[in-house]
């Protein structure tokens, strides 16, 4: 495993990390603990040590599970914790009162790295009080690390302003090789400040790897039903895409996924979180580390990305 610096973090993490989304069996189907923990053993094992839940995967399931398996595992002092403060949830009162469970359900004594989900959208709580209530939390050592998630570079650099203390030290986006609109605007101002990209659904909830097709969609109650890029035009607008990441995987003697992984670790700002349901997945994506595509594959890889990413379409009905 390779590792590098997080953003404006002193974490030396691991080149990929491990969502742990995939512990909310409302969202992605069965999952007991016992698996949750042999999927968080691999990952270690493998030499992963950053690990990403949120309040709202399971309705605090996944952070519980997190947390049991690393505390059965001995790893607190090992590895690092990431979690995320729903944006409903943005109040002084209420950021103190979240971040006080979540360090319940995870049992640590202090998050490695607190992330907005989501901006308040609905409940118009003023970007400051927030940011100056988690800046009080690391303040009090409860809290080492700020980050946002899904903001808008202006949103986060209002957000930055609030802060006297510290910085927002990290971004969490959707980024992968079908969705990138983090590249126009997100992605340079990440990088003129030095603020890591920490990349959401890098394979594309799966669909990069070609598995699922228009007549091969994922299980009927899986969170992918009401994803857009599952819809049918999407995934056969896609094809181009897949079918190059399959030429290489033939041609590297790796997988899809693997070289998805590997195409984002080629910038030091992208850092992916994939999620895995079984070890062998988990053990499959650390795979993607500690080998490199050609610049030239890398480049003809990129640009089928850019021309398709940029004709799927959000829209439903
Ligand atoms: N901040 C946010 O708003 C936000 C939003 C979404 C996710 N996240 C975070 O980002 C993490 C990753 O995103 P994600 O879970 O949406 O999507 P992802 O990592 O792109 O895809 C994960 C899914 O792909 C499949 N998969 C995993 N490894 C694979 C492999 N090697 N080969 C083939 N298929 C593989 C698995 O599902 P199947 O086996 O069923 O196909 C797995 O559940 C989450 O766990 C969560 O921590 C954050």
């Amino acid at each position: 495993m390779d590792y590098i610096k997080l953003g404006k973090t002193d974490m030396k993490v691991s080149r990929i990390g491990l969502g742990v989304w995939q512990f909310d069996e409302y969202a992605w189907g069965p999952m007991d603990y016992e698996r949750a923990k042999s999927i968080v053993a691999r990952a270690y094992e493998l030499g992963i040590n950053f690990f990403d839940t949120a309040a709202v995967y399971g309705r605090g399931r996944s952070e519980e599970f997190l947390g049991r398996a690393v505390r059965e595992l001995g790893l607190r002092d090992r590895v690092y914790i990431a979690t995320k403060i729903p944006g409903d949830w943005h109040r002084r009162g209420d950021v103190f009162k979240s971040v006080e469970n979540q360090r319940r359900r995870l049992g640590v004594d202090a998050i490695d790295l607190i992330q907005l989900h989501w901006p308040s959208c609905w409940h118009n709580v003023p970007i400051c009080e927030t940011m100056k209530a988690l800046e009080e939390l690391v303040d009090r050592g409860l809290v080492r690390y700020i980050g946002v998630s899904n903001y808008p570079p202006q949103l986060l650099e209002a957000g930055r302003w609030c802060l006297s203390k510290t910085d927002i030290a990290t971004s969490q986006n959707r980024y992968n090789l079908l969705e990138r609109d983090a590249d126009k605007e997100l992605l340079p101002y990440l990088r003129r400040n030095g603020i890591a990209l920490i990349a959401w659904s890098p394979l594309a909830k799966g669909a990069v790897t070609g598995k699922y097709t228009a007549d091969n969609l994922p299980a009927f109650n899986d969170v992918r039903r009401n994803d857009p890029l599952f819809q049918p035009d999407n995934l056969r607008t896609a094809e181009p895409l897949i079918a190059e990441v399959k030429r290489l995987a033939a041609k590297y003697g790796k997988t899809p996924a693997q070289i998805a992984l590997n195409w984002m670790i080629r910038d030091p700002i992208i850092y992916p979180i994939p999620g895995a349901k079984t070890p062998e997945q988990v053990a499959e994506n650390a795979g993607a580390v500690g080998w490199s595509l050609s610049e030239a594959d890398w480049a003809a890889l990129d640009k089928i990305s850019r021309e398709v990413s940029e004709k799927i379409s959000y829209v439903t009905f």
